[in-house]
C-alpha cells in the first residue's frame, strides 16, 4: 500500500480522497450528466412492423407527427437510419418536460437522454525531441514481448487486410509514421471528421471529412500504439502495422462528445464496414444501458470486435465502471504497468556519491552547478518550512533548497522557501509520490536522499547538485511494473456484468503525436488500441469470419496472462474486477487449439446467485489432447468499507479468503474436433463481513498438456438488495446529505418559500455510495403521512427532514404515497465519487415551479419527496426505495 502510491503521479488528477467540500460552494445548477432536453429515440425497424400494419410513412414520420399534433415543439437534430441496427432520432425539445409525449408515440422502443463523454484523461504527456531524448524509456517494444506480439511480427502477422475504426480526436496522418498520408493506398485509408476543432460536447458541431488532428494529440497517440511503421528514429511500431485504418473524428480540440455524435460515429464505422471498432472513450456510468453501451453492444453481434476504455477511475474503487465499455459484449480494456518508469537523475557534486533520482520524466529546466540549503537541520521536523523561513535564512537564490514533505502542502513550504529567493527546491518524501508543487521549478526525491543531503548540510560537506538536460534520464524500476495500472476503473457493473475483459499495457506508453512527434502516454486510453490491434492480428491469423469476431473476447479472455495484485509472494491475484481475465498473450490466441466457451462465468449476487455454471471445451487441433482442470482463486476484493455505507477506495483491499469451486468432469480427453461440456459449482466465500459486499473471482484453468487456458468467474457474498444507496452523513459536505440548499447556498433549516425569480430558487443536493436504477423526485402534501413501516419515523411539524431505508418486512407498493405531481425522474444513476470536482454529488436545481410534464405548480406549500431504487429492487415497490423527504417547500411566485 505504501509503496503502491508511488505511480499515482502517472495520473493527472486530484488526490482529494475524503476532502470535505463546502456546500455553499455548490452551484445553483443541475449537474446531472445529461444533457436535461435532448433524446435519442429508437423506433422499430420497418422490418419489424407486420406489413399489413405498416405506414405509408417513415417511422420517423410517424414519430414527428405524433409529436406535432400534440403540440410539442422539437428539433431534429440527427436521423438514424440504420434498419437492423439502429432506427431513431435524436431529439431536442423545447420543453423537456414533453419526453412523456416521445415516450409514448407509436413504434417508439426506448428514449435515452443523450449523455456526453469525455477521453479519458491521459496523463504525463509529453514530447520527447529526439531520438537521444533522455525521457525515451529503452525498451520501447517490452509491451510487445509481454504480449506476445512480437512473436506474432516475427510470424509476418501485422494486421493486413482487416480494417480497423478508430473514434476519437483524429489523427495527423501527415506522421511519418503513420503512412503520410489520407486516402486509399494509405495506411489512413478513410474516416470523416464529425464535430470540428471547436466542439466541446455542448455547441454545434462543424463537420467535414477530414479527420486531421493538430490540436489534441490524444488520437494521433491512440493511432500509433495501433500501427505506427516500425523503422521510425524511435524504433516502435504498432502492434497491427499493416492494418488499414479509418479514424472517425468525434472529440473538437478539447471537451467532450455528445452521444448523438458518437452515434453517428459509430453507424458510420459500421456502414465502412470496419471488422474492429475502437473507443479510447469514457465516462462514468456504472450500468449498460446507455445508447453508445447497447449500440457497441449490438456491433459484438453483427460480427464486429469493439474495443472500449474500461476507464480511470480505478482510485474511487469498485461499481464504478464506464460506458460505452459497459455494453454487455464489447471488449472493456483494463491497463497494466511498464516494467520501468523514465525518472530524471541530478549529478552529486562535491563529494563521491550515486546520482539522486527525481520524480519527473523530463530534466529540471535548470543551468548550473548549486549547493544546497536545507530548510531544517532536522530529518525529523514534520511542519519543516511551513511557516515563513526564520530572519536568519540566506538568500537561497542560488542553492537548492532541500524540503521535507509532511504537515502542510507542499505549495506551501515552496511559497515560504520562494519568500527567501529560492528557485530551485526539492521536497523529500516517504512515499516519492506525486504531489502539487504548483508552478515552482521543484522536484520529489525519495527520502532516503533526502536524509542524507540534509546531513551533509549540517555537516558542512560542500555538496552540489547539477541537472543535466540531456543524458540524465534514470530507468527507475517500476516496482509495479507488469501489475494493473493502480488508474483503472473497477467494475464489475452494477447489473453484474464483468466488467473490464481484459488488460493490456497502458501505463507509460511512447507512440506518435501530431507534427512528427512522439511521446508517452499513460491511462486504459494507450490500452485500447494494443486491445484493438491485437484483435486484428488475431483475425488476420485464424481468418476473419463473423463467428471467430464474436469469439475473440473469449480467445483473449481464455488466453490471458493471471497478474497478481502485489509483488510480494503470497498476496491473492487481482481481483479480476480490475484485471478482468488478465493481461493479453495474442501469440497463444492466434495460435489456440483449444476453443473454450463461454469463458466468463456470473454467479450474480446472493439473492439471484447460480452457483451452477458451465463451459464447453472444443479441441480444435488436429491430434487428441488430455485436458486437466483446475480452481485458482482470485482475491475477494471487499469493495464497501466495513461498517460503513461508504465505497473502499482504490487499491480496493483483497481478502484472501476465496470461492470454492468443484469442477466436473476434472480430467477428459478429447479427439480432434470434439468437445466436452464442464460444469462448474462456485460457493462464495464464507465468514466474511458482509457490510463489506466482497466480490469474489478467480479462474478455472484448462491445461491441454502444453498450453493452459482459463475461464473466469465472478460474484458477490452478499445482495445487492441490501447495499444502501444514498449517502445520509455528513461525510462529505460535513453536513448531513440529502438536503436543500436556497439561493445564498444555506442548507434550508426548516420551512421555506421561493418566488423563483432572480435565483430564488431550492436545490436538491443528494450524494448516493452506490448506483441506482431509478431515481424519482416527487412533489407532496407537506403534511404527508409516509407509512412508517417504511421509516419508522413520524414527520414532525415540518422542520427536519428525514431519510429511510427499506425494511424487508414492509409490505406495500409503489403506489402507496400520495404525491402530488413528479418533478424528476432519471434512469439507472452511477453512484458518485469523493472527488469534489468531478461526480461527487448530485444537484437538482428546481428553476421553475413546474412538474416534470410541464404543468405549473401552484402556489402552495409542499415538500420534496426524493426516492432511490435499490440494485435489483422493484421498480412497482414502495418498500424497494430509499426515501427522503425534505423540509417544507413554499412556491411563492
Ligand atoms: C394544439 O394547439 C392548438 C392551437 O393552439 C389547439 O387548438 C389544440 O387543442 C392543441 N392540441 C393539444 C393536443 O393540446
Ligand atoms: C429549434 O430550431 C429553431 C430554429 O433553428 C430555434 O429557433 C429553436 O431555438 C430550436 N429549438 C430547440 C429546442 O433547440
Ligand atoms: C540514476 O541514479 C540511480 C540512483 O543513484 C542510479 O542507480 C542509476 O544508475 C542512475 N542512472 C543513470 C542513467 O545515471
Ligand atoms: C540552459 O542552457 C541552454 C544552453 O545554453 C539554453 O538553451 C537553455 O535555454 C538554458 N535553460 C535555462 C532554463 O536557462
Ligand atoms: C544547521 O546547520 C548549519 C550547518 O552546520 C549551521 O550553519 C546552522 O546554524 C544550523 N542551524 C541550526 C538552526 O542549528
Ligand atoms: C444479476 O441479477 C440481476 C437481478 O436478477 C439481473 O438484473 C442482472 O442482469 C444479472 N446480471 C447478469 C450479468 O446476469
Ligand atoms: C490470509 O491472510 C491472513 C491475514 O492477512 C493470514 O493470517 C492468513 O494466513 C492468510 N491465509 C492464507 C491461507 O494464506
Ligand atoms: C453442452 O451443453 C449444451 C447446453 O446444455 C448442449 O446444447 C450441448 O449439446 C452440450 N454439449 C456436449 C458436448 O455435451
Ligand atoms: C410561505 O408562504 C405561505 C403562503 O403561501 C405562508 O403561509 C407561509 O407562512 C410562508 N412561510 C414562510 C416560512 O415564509
Amino acid at each position: 500500500m505504501k509503496a503502491r502510491t508511488l505511480l499515482i503521479f502517472l495520473l493527472d488528477i486530484q488526490l482529494v480522497l475524503a476532502a470535505i467540500k463546502s456546500i455553499s460552494s455548490v452551484q445553483h445548477k443541475s449537474n446531472l450528466p445529461t444533457a436535461s432536453n435532448r433524446f435519442i429515440v429508437e423506433v422499430e425497424d420497418t422490418s419489424q412492423i407486420p406489413p399489413s400494419e405498416r405506414s405509408t410513412l417513415s417511422p420517423h414520420e410517424l414519430l414527428f407527427d405524433h409529436l406535432k399534433a400534440r403540440n410539442v415543439t422539437f428539433n431534429v437534430t440527427k436521423q438514424y437510419k440504420a434498419e437492423g441496427l439502429f432506427v431513431g432520432a435524436s431529439i431536442t425539445l423545447d420543453n423537456p418536460q414533453d419526453v412523456s409525449a416521445l415516450k409514448s408515440a407509436p413504434g417508439v422502443k426506448d428514449v435515452r437522454p443523450v449523455r456526453q463523454f469525455s477521453i479519458p484523461k491521459p496523463v504525463s504527456k509529453y514530447t520527447v525531441t529526439g531520438r537521444n531524448d533522455p525521457a525515451i524509456p529503452p525498451d520501447t517494444e517490452g509491451t510487445h514481448v509481454a504480449t506476445g506480439v512480437d512473436k506474432l511480427h516475427a510470424e509476418g502477422i501485422t494486421g493486413k487486410g482487416i480494417k480497423i475504426g478508430i473514434i476519437d480526436s483524429g489523427v495527423d496522418y501527415t506522421h511519418p509514421s503513420l503512412g503520410g498520408g489520407f486516402g486509399p493506398g494509405f495506411k489512413i485509408v478513410g474516416g470523416y471528421d464529425f464535430v470540428g476543432d471547436d466542439y466541446d460536447g455542448t455547441n454545434t458541431p462543424a463537420p467535414d471529412d477530414d479527420p486531421m488532428d493538430k490540436c489534441s494529440g490524444h488520437g494521433t497517440h491512440v493511432t500509433g500504439i495501433i500501427a505506427a511503421d516500425p523503422g521510425n528514429e524511435f524504433n516502435i511500431s504498432g502492434v497491427a502495422y499493416e492494418a488499414s485504418l479509418s479514424m472517425y473524428r468525434v472529440f473538437g480540440c478539447s471537451g467532450s462528445v455528445a452521444d448523438d455524435v458518437l452515434v453517428d460515429a459509430l453507424l458510420m464505422a459500421f456502414i465502412d464496414e470496419q471488422d474492429i471498432l475502437t473507443l479510447s472513450i469514457g465516462g462514468t456510468d456504472g450500468w449498460t444501458e446507455s445508447i453508445s453501451a447497447v449500440l457497441t453492444s449490438r456491433f459484438v453481434e453483427q460480427g464486429k470486435v469493439v474495443t472500449i476504455a474500461a476507464g480511470n477511475d480505478g482510485i474511487w474503487g469498485s461499481w464504478y465502471t464506464s460506458s460505452p465499455g459497459n455494453g454487455i459484449d464489447v471488449i472493456s480494456v483494463a491497463s497494466t504497468d511498464n516494467y520501468v518508469i523514465p525518472l530524471q537523475n541530478a549529478t552529486v557534486g562535491g563529494v563521491k556519491h550515486d546520482p539522486i533520482t527525481y520524480l519527473d520524466t523530463l530534466p529540471l529546466p535548470v543551468n548550473g552547478t548549486f549547493p544546497i540549503y536545507a530548510t531544517s537541520n532536522s530529518t525529523t521536523v514534520e511542519d519543516d518550512a511551513c511557516n515563513p523561513l526564520p530572519d536568519s535564512t540566506p538568500d537561497l537564490s542560488d542553492m537548492v533548497v532541500i524540503i521535507r514533505n509532511g504537515s502542510c502542502t507542499a505549495v506551501q513550504k515552496l511559497t515560504n522557501a520562494a519568500a527567501k529567493g529560492a528557485q530551485v527546491a526539492l521536497i523529500y518524501d516517504e512515499l516519492f509520490t506525486s504531489m502539487d508543487l504548483g508552478s515552482f521549478t521543484a522536484s520529489i526525491i525519495q527520502e532516503a536522499d533526502g536524509e542524507w543531503l540534509v546531513q551533509q548540510f549540517v555537516a558542512g560537506t560542500p555538496v552540489t547538485l547539477t541537472f543535466p538536460q540531456h543524458g540524465g534520464s534514470a530507468d527507475f524500476p517500476n516496482p509495479f511494473g507488469g501489475l494493473i495500472s493502480i488508474f483503472t476503473s473497477y467494475g464489475p457493473s452494477n447489473d453484474f456484468y464483468f466488467k473490464p475483459a481484459i488488460a493490456t499495457p497502458g501505463g507509460n506508453i511512447l507512440s506518435t503525436l501530431p507534427d512528427g512527434t512522439f511521446g508517452v502516454a499513460s491511462g486504459t486510453s494507450m490500452a485500447t488500441p494494443f486491445a484493438a490491434g491485437s484483435a486484428a492480428l488475431i483475425l488476420q491469423a485464424r481468418g476473419k469470419d463473423v463467428e471467430l469476431a464474436r469469439g475473440v473476447r473469449s480467445l483473449l479472455e481464455s488466453t490471458g496472462q493471471k497478474v497478481p495484485s502485489t509483488k510480494i509472494e503470497g498476496d491473492p491475484l487481482q481481483t479480476v474486477t480490475q484485471q478482468g481475465a488478465g493481461l493479453v498473450n495474442v501469440y497463444d490466441a492466434v495460435h489456440a487449439e483449444t476453443i473454450v466457451m463461454p469463458t466468463e462465468l456470473i454467479v450474480n449476487d446472493t439473492a439471484h446467485a447460480e452457483p451452477k455454471q458451465s463451459f464447453s471445451v472444443l479441441n480444435a487441433g488436429k491430434s487428441s489432447k488430455e485436458y486437466i482442470l483446475s480452481h485458482v482463486p482470485a482475491g475477494t476484493a471487499l469493495t464497501v468499507q466495513a461498517d460503513s455505507i461508504a465505497p473502499a477506495p482504490g487499491p480496493v483491499p483483497l481478502s484472501n479468503s476465496t470461492a470454492t469451486v468443484s469442477i466436473s468432469p476434472s480430467k477428459f480427453t478429447l479427439g480432434p474436433g470434439d468437445s466436452q461440456n464442464v460444469t462448474a459449482e462456485i460457493f462464495g466465500p464464507t465468514g466474511l463481513d458482509r457490510t463489506t459486499f466482497p466480490v469474489y473471482s478467480g479462474f478455472i484453468d484448462i491445461d491441454d498438456g502444453s498450453q493452459s487456458f482459463h475461464v473466469v468467474y465472478l460474484g458477490l457474498t452478499g445482495s445487492l438488495i441490501d447495499k444502501q444507496v444514498i449517502d445520509d452523513t455528513d461525510s462529505f459536505f460535513g453536513v448531513n446529505v440529502p438536503t436543500i440548499i436556497d439561493s445564498e447556498g444555506n442548507v434550508q433549516e426548516g420551512a421555506m418559500n421561493y418566488t423563483f425569480e432572480g435565483g430564488d430558487i431550492p436545490t436538491l443536493i443528494w450524494r448516493q455510495v452506490f448506483g441506482s436504477p431509478r431515481v424519482v423526485v416527487d412533489l407532496v402534501d407537506r403534511d404527508i403521512q409516509i407509512n412508517t413501516t417504511l421509516n419508522g419515523r413520524d414527520v414532525d411539524n415540518g422542520a427536519r427532514p428525514f431519510i429511510s431505508f427499506p425494511t424487508s418486512t414492509a409490505p406495500g407498493s409503489f403506489a402507496q404515497v400520495e404525491t402530488i405531481g413528479s418533478i424528476l425522474e432519471y434512469n439507472f444513476v452511477s453512484r458518485n465519487s469523493d472527488n469534489p470536482n468531478v461526480n461527487g454529488y448530485y444537484s437538482f436545481a428546481w428553476e421553475t415551479p413546474t412538474y416534470a410534464n410541464g404543468t405549473v405548480v401552484e402556489n402552495g406549500v409542499y415538500r420534496l419527496l426524493l426516492r432511490a431504487l435499490r440494485v435489483t429492487g422493484d421498480v412497482a415497490k414502495e418498500e424497494d426505495y430509499e426515501v427522503y423527504l425534505s423540509s417544507i417547500v413554499g412556491v411563492d411566485t
